[in-house]
């Protein structure tokens, strides 16, 4: 029941099971705030999900899809303004500017609590605050946190449901004491008395907001994705990295998968690449045809939280529940199980409705279908989008779906311990320069590779798309501290598992997306990733390198063409050649712009970095 807020006193009347009175407290503060008509507090139930969305459907920001083809599943459609993250609104705002670090947007505290002030003034008027315990890992693990989300927007509130384990058994979980991340969000549209509400309302100001020190996030103006859901990047990311530093832990933007030979044999990988760079496709990956008996299981898709166990070794989980990915691109070919976790029970956000109430986006197939409302409700044809090059989809165009539904979720995904990490993969979207795959020949050499990654940027994010960037550890955006803070803590974990019993993981930096010289993409990827997964196993395996083996070179060791399996795939030798060669005048180029980094970073880069930064260089000139 939604409970009236009386006259602007806030009267947050929890249910009766909530005896957390710091919780209570913080709730009514935020409501004298922000001044909603009502509160509801979330339980989490099906019947409460399926009662927002019904809501949404009333309001007219959902529709729900033909039951038949696509069971409880809804389409939103945001407003053309609020499609993507928006980087350059986010801040960081740590006590001092230098722990935020110059890849962070900074504002005094101060200053921006006065501003934010304003802003929440009164801007929930009209509308219910919707109150999200959510839990990130699975409830009662020691990896795992507790955040509470108040929300104006029951899009939120019902992705959240997905994307995380959220409601009452995490109030249980609370208790009357127990911590939790504070998340205020709000759309920053108040509706006056009798005013009719919009579709998706959102405000053109914007500003995503992190108090590290007081492991705060208070977002305003947005309902999209990362701005809005707060578990995922403000909490799982920047606050978590915050956390992480201070408790000896990793918050990673990187996928964990599972993978498993015909012997038995299996290891956990997580793997860093920037956002729409295909981490769901690589988590849920088929192994292609002469790959019998290898399998493939997902424990997550995006984030990874990593910590040591008592046996030294890293553990991880995936702090949510749920997979937040970008629709076009994806087909029964590229991700067959994304596309069969997606068959019911799914948010489709920013995609385009087929005239029987389905969905479909650009590369869900071969032909677009003869007449379709696009993402902005108009009518589109492949004939318009000739003639117009409108996308029926946003290119930033997303689905909600429970982790629970994908057919190859590894048994252990939902493990309180977390499963071992054997090694770390980081890969950048780049069409020159950077190897199909190459191996660190240490820790720090790896750290270096993973610090200097480049990327060429994409939808997810608003700004200008296909422009190299620096993205270091896929970190740009997350790094909730200084980055070269950041490095250095990767750098002291690597020394505290050296010096434990447990062996480091090994650390590669891949490539899926060089081209040739017409633009085509020269590595099929997808599933014949797999390829380059089997070769990092038996170099796991066999360190030694005596059975598969791999040559030395500047960045690494790179497999030679005969220690990869091309069973079932016709790929040349020159091909291979083409992506995994180096180029000496683009490395030398692309260690200016390594110095362009580091230069940025300043006189807090470890020195370790450097001295790899000269070793490589003394490599390159001999
Ligand atoms: C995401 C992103 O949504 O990285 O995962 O933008
Ligand atoms: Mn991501």
């Amino acid at each position: 029941m939604n409970q009236p807020v009386m006259g602007g006193v806030a009267a947050v009347n929890a249910p009766a099971s909530v005896k957390h009175q710091k919780l209570i407290n913080w709730v009514a503060e935020i409501a004298t705030l922000t001044k909603p008509q009502s509160i509801y507090w979330c339980d989490g139930s099906q019947e409460e999900y399926d009662r927002l969305c019904q809501q949404m459907v009333a309001s007219g920001t959902m529709t729900r899809l033909n039951a038949e083809k696509r069971p409880n599943s809804y389409l939103a459609c945001s407003d053309p303004s609020d499609v993507a993250r928006v980087e350059d609104r986010t801040f960081m705002c740590s006590a001092a500017k230098d722990q935020a670090g110059p890849t962070n947007n900074w504002t005094d505290p101060t200053e921006m609590r006065t501003t934010l002030h304003g802003l929440f003034d009164g801007c929930m008027r009209g509308r219910t605050l919707y109150v999200v315990p959510f839990s990130m890992g699975p409830l009662g693990s020691p990896i795992a946190h507790i955040g509470v989300e108040l929300s104006d927007s029951p899009y939120v509130a019902a992705n959240m449901r997905i994307m995380t384990r959220m409601g009452q058994p995490v109030l249980d979980a609370l208790g009357s004491d127990g911590e939790f991340v504070p998340c205020v969000h709000s759309v920053g549209a108040p509706l006056q008395a009798g005013q009719k509400d919009v579709a998706w309302p959102c405000n053109p100001t914007k500003y995503i907001v992190h108090y590290p020190e007081t492991r705060e996030i208070w977002s305003f103006g947005s309902g999209y994705g990362g701005n809005a859901l707060l578990g995922k990047k403000c909490f799982a990311l920047r606050i978590a990295s915050n956390m992480g530093r201070d408790e000896g832990w990793l918050a990673e933007h990187m996928l964990i998968l599972g993978v498993e030979s015909p012997a038995g044999k299996k290891h956990y990988v997580a793997a860093a690449f920037p956002s729409a760079c295909g981490k769901t496709n690589f988590a849920m990956l088929i192994p292609p045809q002469g790959f019998d008996g290898w399998k493939v299981t997902t424990i997550g898709d995006d984030i990874a939280w990593i910590k040591p166990g008592a046996d030294g070794r890293l553990y991880a989980i995936n702090p949510e529940a749920g997979y937040f990915g970008v629709a076009p691109g994806t087909n029964e070919k590229t991700n067959f199980n994304c596309m069969a976790s997606m068959r019911s029970d799914t948010i489709f956000t920013n995609v385009a409705l087929t005239d029987d109430g389905d969905v479909w986006w650009e590369g869900m197939t071969k032909e677009a279908p003869a007449h379709l409302i696009d993402w902005q409700g108009k009518d589109w044809t492949p004939d318009i989008a000739r003639e117009s090059g409108r996308k029926a989809a946003h290119p930033n165009a997303r689905f909600t779906v429970a982790a629970t539904q994908n057919p190859v979720i590894d048994s252990a995904w939902d493990d309180p311990a977390g499963v071992p990490i054997s090694a770390f993969i980081f890969g950048g979207r780049r069409s020159t320069t950077v190897p199909l795959v190459t191996e660190a020949r240490n820790w720090v050499e790896g750290v270096y590779m993973a610090a200097t990654m480049g990327s060429e940027t994409t939808a997810a994010a608003v700004g200008q798309q296909g422009v190299v960037r620096r993205d270091p550890f896929a970190m740009l955006p997350f790094a909730g501290y200084n980055m070269s803070d950041y490095f250095q803590h990767w750098l002291n974990m690597g020394r505290k598992i050296a010096a434990s019993p447990a062996e480091l993981p090994k650390i590669f930096c891949v490539n899926w997306f060089r081209t040739d010289a017409a633009g085509k993409f020269v590595w099929p990827g997808f599933g014949d990733n797999m390829r380059v997964l089997k070769w990092m196993l038996e170099r796991i395996e066999d360190p030694s390198g005596v059975r598969v083996g791999g040559v030395d070179h500047l960045f690494g060791i790179t497999p030679r063409y005969e220690d990869v399996n091309w069973d079932g795939i016709e790929f040349s030798r020159e091909q291979f050649t083409t992506i995994t060669s180096i180029d000496r005048d683009a490395w030398i180029a692309e260690l200016k712009l390594h110095d362009e980094l580091f230069d940025k970073l300043q006189q807090r880069l470890p020195r370790e970095l450097l001295e790899v930064r000269a070793k490589l260089e003394k490599r390159l000139m001999s």
